[in-house]
C-alpha cells in the first residue's frame, strides 16, 4: 500500500471516498449529509460506517462515511483505529484506490492516520496456496507528507517484525534469525555455541541444549560519530518454547513460535534505523535458541553459571527466557552503554495482570521508565509499570546456588524482573514484558490475529527522540 499526499482527495478518481464525520456534525460532502445524516439518521458514532453508491455521478465510486465519535473525545488513538476500520472495509470490498476526506482534522494527526492504514493493511498469507487479492493499493489524503513518510518507515519495521513472529518455528530458527540480522547492512557479529562457551554464557547455552538447532548470539551495531547516547536493546529470542523438560500442555504451547517476538522487534528496529540517521549508537542483541526437551536438555536441579559468574539453580525449565536474557544483559553491560532496554515475552503472569492491552515495564531508573512509558503512549502503545521491590527476590533464594530461576507463582512478572536485575551492573536499565501484547489470539482494534510488532514503534520513537 502506498499513501499519496494530495491537494484535494475528493477530486481523485477512487473506488471509495472515505468521509470522516464527528458525532452529530455535518461533513464536507453534501451526499453524505443528505443521505447518511438526514435521511438515515446515521449519527457518526465512533467506528460506525455508512456506505453510499454514487451511480457514476462522481469521480469516486462509493462514499464511506466514517464515524469518529464526539469531537471532544477524539484523539490520536481513535484516529488510528478509525482509519483502520475504513481500510478493513475497503479490503472487504476489494477496493484498490481509497481517498480520504478528513476535513476538520489537523495535520498533527497525519502520522497516526498513516500508522492506522499501514497496520490495518497487513496480512500474512505466505502459506496460503490461494491468496486473496484484497490489499488496498493506493490511499490518497491531504496530510503532512513528512509525518506520513515517518509512519511509512515505522510501519515497515513493524511489518518486518510481524512477519518474522508469524513465521512458524520450523523456519524462523536461530540460524535463520542470524542470517536475517547479517542481511541488514549493519556491522553484525554472530557467535555460535563454541564462542558463547568461551564468553561464559552458561545460562543461555543450558537452555539451548535440548534442541538440535544451534544457538546463535547476535550483536548488531548502528554507529555514528560522537553519539549523543549509547543504547543497547535486547530481545528474547526463543524461537520455540516447548517448556523443555517441564513441558507445557498443548494449549499453552500452541502459540510458542511467538516467543521470539521481542527478537523480531529488535530486528525490525535495526532493519530501518539507518534510514532515520539518529545520532545515537544502538546495539541490537539477541540470544537466540529453542527451548526443547531433547536428550541433552537441561534439567530441573541443574546449576548453571551465567556470564557474570553468578550461579542459578534450575527450578523450572520453562522459565528459560530469563536465563537467556541473563547472559545477554551481562554482555550488554560490558559494552559501556548508557542505557540497556530489554524486551521479552517473559511471563504468563504479566499477561494475567495486564491482558493484551498493555506491556509491563520495570527498571532501575525512574526517568528511563517514565520516558519509555511516555514514548509508548505517543507511539500508540501502552506500557504499565510493575514494581521491582527487592522482596520479590525472597522466593528466588536457593539453598545451594546464588538463586533459583523461579519462585512464587504470585507476582510472577516482578519476580522475573528482580531475577533479571541480578545481571544488570552499573547501567540504567528497563525491562519490558510483552507476553500479552506481542501476539493476539483474536483481532483487536487495528490488528488482525497474530503478531503485532509490539515494541517497534516505541523503541524507534525513543531512539529518534534522543
Ligand atoms: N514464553 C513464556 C511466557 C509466555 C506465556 C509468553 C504466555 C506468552 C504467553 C515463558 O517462557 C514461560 O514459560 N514462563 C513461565 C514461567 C514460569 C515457569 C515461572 C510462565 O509464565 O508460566
Ligand atoms: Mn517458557
Ligand atoms: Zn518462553
Amino acid at each position: 500500500m502506498e499513501i499519496k499526499v494530495v491537494e484535494n482527495a475528493k477530486a481523485i478518481e477512487s473506488d471509495i471516498l472515505v468521509v470522516s464525520m464527528f458525532e452529530d456534525e455535518k461533513t464536507s460532502v453534501e451526499l453524505a449529509n443528505t443521505y447518511a445524516l438526514e435521511q438515515d439518521n446515521f449519527k457518526g458514532k465512533f467506528s460506525e460506517t455508512y456506505l453510499l453508491p454514487t451511480y457514476g455521478k462522481e469521480v469516486f465510486k462509493k462514499v464511506l462515511v466514517l464515524g469518529l465519535g464526539k469531537r471532544a473525545e477524539f484523539n490520536q488513538d481513535k484516529m488510528r483505529e478509525a482509519v483502520a476500520k475504513a481500510i478493513k472495509k475497503a479490503m472487504q470490498m476489494e477496493a484498490k484506490k481509497v481517498a480520504f476526506s478528513l476535513d476538520g482534522i489537523d495535520f498533527d494527526y497525519s502520522e497516526q492516520f498513516a500508522m492506522g492504514a499501514f497496520i490495518a493493511d497487513y496480512t500474512f498469507d505466505k502459506y496460503k496456496s490461494e491468496k486473496k487479492d484484497n490489499k488496498v493499493q493506493e490511499v490518497y489524503v491531504q496530510a503532512n507528507a513528512d509525518l506520513v513518510n515517518k509512519a511509512e518507515k515505522i510501519a515497515a519495521a513493524m511489518t518486518f517484525a510481524r512477519n518474522l513472529a508469524n513465521e512458524p518455528a520450523q523456519f524462523a530458527t536461530p540460524t535463520e534469525l542470524a542470517a536475517i540480522a547479517c542481511d541488514l547492512g549493519l556491522e553484525t557479529q554472530v557467535y555460535n555455541r563454541e564462542d558463547c562457551e568461551k564468553m561464559g554464557m552458561g545460562a543461555f547455552l543450558a537452555v539451548a541444549r535440548g534442541s538440535s538447532q544451534e544457538p546463535k548470539f547476535i550483536h548488531m551495531r548502528y554507529q555514528v560519530d560522537n553519539p549523543k547516547k549509547r543504547i543497547a536493546i535486547i530481545g528474547k529470542g526463543i524461537t520455540f518454547d516447548s517448556g523443555g523438560l517441564d513441558i507445557k500442555p498443548p494449549s499453552s504451547m500452541l502459540t510458542m513460535k511467538d516467543d521470539m517476538s521481542a527478537a523480531a522487534c529488535i530486528l525490525g528496529v535495526m532493519s530501518i534505523i539507518k534510514e532515520f540517521h539518529p545520532q545515537v549508537e544502538v546495539h541490537g542483541l539477541i540470544a537466540a535458541c529453542e527451548n526443547m526437551p531433547g536428550c541433552s536438555a537441561y534439567k530441573p536441579g541443574d546449576i548453571l553459571t551465567a556470564k557474570n559468574g553468578k550461579t542459578i539453580e534450575v527450578d523450572n525449565t520453562d522459565a528459560e527466557g530469563r536465563l537467556t536474557l541473563a547472559d545477554a544483559l551481562c554482555y550488554a553491560c560490558e559494552l559501556g552503554v548508557d542505557e540497556v532496554i530489554d524486551l521479552a515475552t517473559l511471563t504468563g503472569a504479566c499477561m494475567v495482570a495486564l491482558g493484551t492491552q498493555a506491556s509491563g515495564i520495570m527498571g532501575n531508573d525512574e526517568t528511563l521508565v517514565k520516558n519509555l512509558i511516555d514514548t509508548a503512549k505517543r507511539s500508540g502503545e501502552r506500557f504499565w509499570e510493575l514494581p521491582l521491590w527487592e522482596e520479590y527476590f525472597d522466593s528466588l533464594k536457593s539453598d545451594i546456588a546464588d538463586m533459583k530461576n523461579t519462585g512464587s507463582r504470585w507476582g510472577g512478572a516482578s519476580t522475573a524482573g528482580v531475577f533479571l536485575q541480578k545481571f544488570v551492573k552499573d547501567v540504567k536499565w528497563a525491562h519490558i514484558d510483552i507476553a500479552g501484547t506481542a501476539f493476539l489470539e483474536k483481532p483487536q482494534k487495528e490488528f488482525i490475529k497474530g503478531a503485532t510488532g509490539a515494541g517497534v514503534r516505541t523503541l524507534l520513537n525513543y531512539i529518534l527522540e534522543q
